[in-house]
């Protein structure tokens, strides 16, 4: 485990730690058994969390990060404070996992520069900044 994966220490980010890992059970991922689930805390405190749905066909596969944010979208729902994500192989221990290209530039389109911390089942987390992920993005600003 990395030196910088630290134990949670808020209940703030806790509870959001908690959706995503009780999000993650839910995943569907019959075909590559890795298993993930994200949640995304509003404006408001609201809690939004979505796990990958995969599909026989691969390519319509849905990661757990933007099912979570086309759920709160989808509720009118437009400003976000930070997204935790439990991501690991089926009945492992996972180890941080950011999200993969596609989510980070759908969760900078919509979230902007959100805090993103990283958990697993054993309580652990690790924080980062989505601009340190995808650092000079492309976006609506270049249009
Ligand atoms: N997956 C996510 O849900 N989020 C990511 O950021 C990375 C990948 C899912 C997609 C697929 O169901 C499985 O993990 C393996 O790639």
């Amino acid at each position: 485990m990395r030196e910088e994966f630290f134990r949670l220490n808020s209940l703030m980010s806790g509870s959001l730690a908690e959706a995503a890992l009780a999000a993650r059970a839910n995943a569907h991922a019959p075909y590559s058994n890795f298993m993930v689930g994200a949640a995304i805390e509003d404006a408001q405190g609201g809690i939004h969390s979505g796990c990958n749905i995969e599909n026989a066909t691969y390519g319509l596969t849905v990661c757990a990060e933007r099912v979570a944010v086309w759920k709160a979208m989808s509720e009118g729902v437009r400003q976000f404070r930070r997204v935790a994500i439990a991501a690991g192989p089926k009945g492992e221990p996972a180890q941080p996992t950011p999200p993969c290209g596609a989510c980070r530039q759908i969760l900078w389109e919509f979230c902007g520069d959100i805090e993103i911390v990283l958990v697993n089942p054993r309580g652990a987390s690790e924080t980062l900044r989505l601009k340190d992920l995808l650092p000079r993005a492309f976006d609506g600003t270049f249009l």
